[in-house]
């Protein structure tokens, strides 16, 4: 388990897991519990005997004497929103959800479909592209970047670091090298905020970075430390994973052409079809938990301080949940998949995802017929974070009034 064969389809061994016992115990990594059911990491998602104060659990992985390379990581992952519990991040949450509200989101729809045209615009005339630098790295850089009003110039800095932390963060064999970059990512992500922050304080704009100011100012405090650390939250979570499911999306539909095709034909589809595509392929394969006390799960004893991994990619082809698990379908009428999580933590950026997917698929599909692959898909070597390194196609463009027009502004 865990090899380059696993990482690139790791689903009969899910099905494997899945069929022999509810938790499992892998010694990659530290060591931890892995729970594949999908009931079992929904009713896990809600126990409040599992932590997310897991910060320390990337560290565990090095010899004492090596840790401090990871200073800055563990002191600014300690902040994030994501590794907070109870009432701390309860207030926390409450102030962030004002900037993903249905409503909100919504309200970002033609500048994301702009945003989406705009990037195939780059790449039309050739009738080909190689997808995840060409399009699913940037959309969700430019997205989130918006989001926190940071200067479109700076993409290819959020892509590297958002890269660095990835690779870090989903490994199960991390090296020290691995660390640095991981930390040295953070900390560039803190400076980089730190004069935006101090610029917003003087002159706040629409910006979530603005928001988590006035909301600080309204006595309800976000520290200094605080707000960095939600800035480089926002900025991995909202560009890692989005890019990831659009390049695992796209895959899946052209390993199932009917299924492209179909979606092609009728763009009623395209809800379920999201659905289908966040469940199929999770671009969060699994999401780690701390146990806080000792206790029993499914007649097992486990000790506090060890480590929980919900696998959510296990949970969506859970059979009990998604008849046929491994077939692909878009048709298929919704369950709640597990790939953004459940509970307290649930994604707080989910709206703003599936708008972005739901525009990039759509767009993507109508705009470019007869789609194909035009060369080998690269998967990144990350297991917990799943992805495309690269996924070359091809397409035939259309000479219609409209693409020409387009073409002459690009
Ligand atoms: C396909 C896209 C996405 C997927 C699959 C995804 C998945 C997840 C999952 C599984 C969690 C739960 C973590 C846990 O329980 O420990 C989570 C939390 C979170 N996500 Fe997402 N996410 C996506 C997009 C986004 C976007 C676009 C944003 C921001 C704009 C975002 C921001 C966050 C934040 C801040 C949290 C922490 C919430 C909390 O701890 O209360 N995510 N996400």
């Amino acid at each position: 388990m865990f090899d380059a064969d696993f990482i690139a389809n790791p689903y009969p061994t899910y099905q494997h897991m899945l069929a022999t016992g509810r938790l499992h115990w892998m010694e990659a990594a530290g060591g931890a519990w892995l729970v594949p059911h999908y009931d079992d990491v929904m009713t896990l998602f809600r126990d409040s005997r599992l932590t997310t104060s897991r910060s320390d659990i990337f560290s565990w992985q090095f010899p004492e004497e090596d840790r401090h390379y990871l200073r800055d990581f563990s002191e600014i992952t300690k902040l994030w929103l994501s590794g907070i519990d109870g009432e701390e991040h309860v207030r926390l949450r409450r102030l962030l959800n004002k900037a993903f509200t249905p409503g909100v989101v919504e309200a970002m729809r033609p500048q994301i479909q702009r945003l989406t045209d705009e990037l195939i615009d780059t790449f039309y005339a050739q009738g080909e592209v190689e997808l995840m630098r060409q399009f699913a790295h940037l959309l969700p850089a430019l997205v989130i970047g918006q989001l926190l009003g940071v200067p479109r110039e700076d993409r290819h800095l959020f892509v590297k670091w958002s890269d660095d932390l990835a690779a870090f963060l989903s490994s199960l064999s991390a090296t020290l090298d691995m660390a640095r970059r991981a930390n040295d990512a953070l900390a560039s992500m803190r400076e980089y905020f730190r004069p935006i922050v101090a610029e917003r304080r003087q002159q706040p704009g629409e910006d979530l970075v603005s928001l988590m100011i006035l909301s600080e100012e309204q006595g309800r405090t976000f520290t200094e430390d605080q707000l960095l650390a939600q800035c480089s939250l926002f900025l991995f979570a909202g560009h890692e994973t989005t890019r990831n499911l659009i390049g695992n999306g796209m895959k899946a539909l052209l390993d199932h052409p009917e299924q492209l095709e179909l979606l092609r034909q009728n763009s009623d589809l395209l809800p379920s079809a999201i659905d289908e595509i966040v469940r199929y392929d999770s671009p969060v394969q699994m999401i780690p938990r701390v146990v806080g006390e000792d206790l029993e799960l499914f007649g097992q004893q486990i000790k506090q301080s060890q480590v929980v991994q919900l696998l959510l990619g296990a949970a969506n082809r859970d059979a009990a949940q998604f008849p046929e698990p491994d077939r692909f379908d878009i048709t298929r009428s919704y369950k709640r998949p597990a790939s953004f999580g459940f509970g307290a933590h649930f994604c707080i950026g989910m709206p703003l995802a599936m708008l972005e997917i739901e525009i990039a698929f759509n767009t993507l599909v109508r705009r470019l017929p007869n789609l194909r692959l035009a060369g080998p898909a690269e998967r990144s070597p990350n297991f917990g974070l799943r992805g495309f390194h690269t996924l070359p196609l091809a397409f035939d463009p259309v000479q219609s009034p409209i693409e020409e027009e387009r073409l002459a502004l690009a």
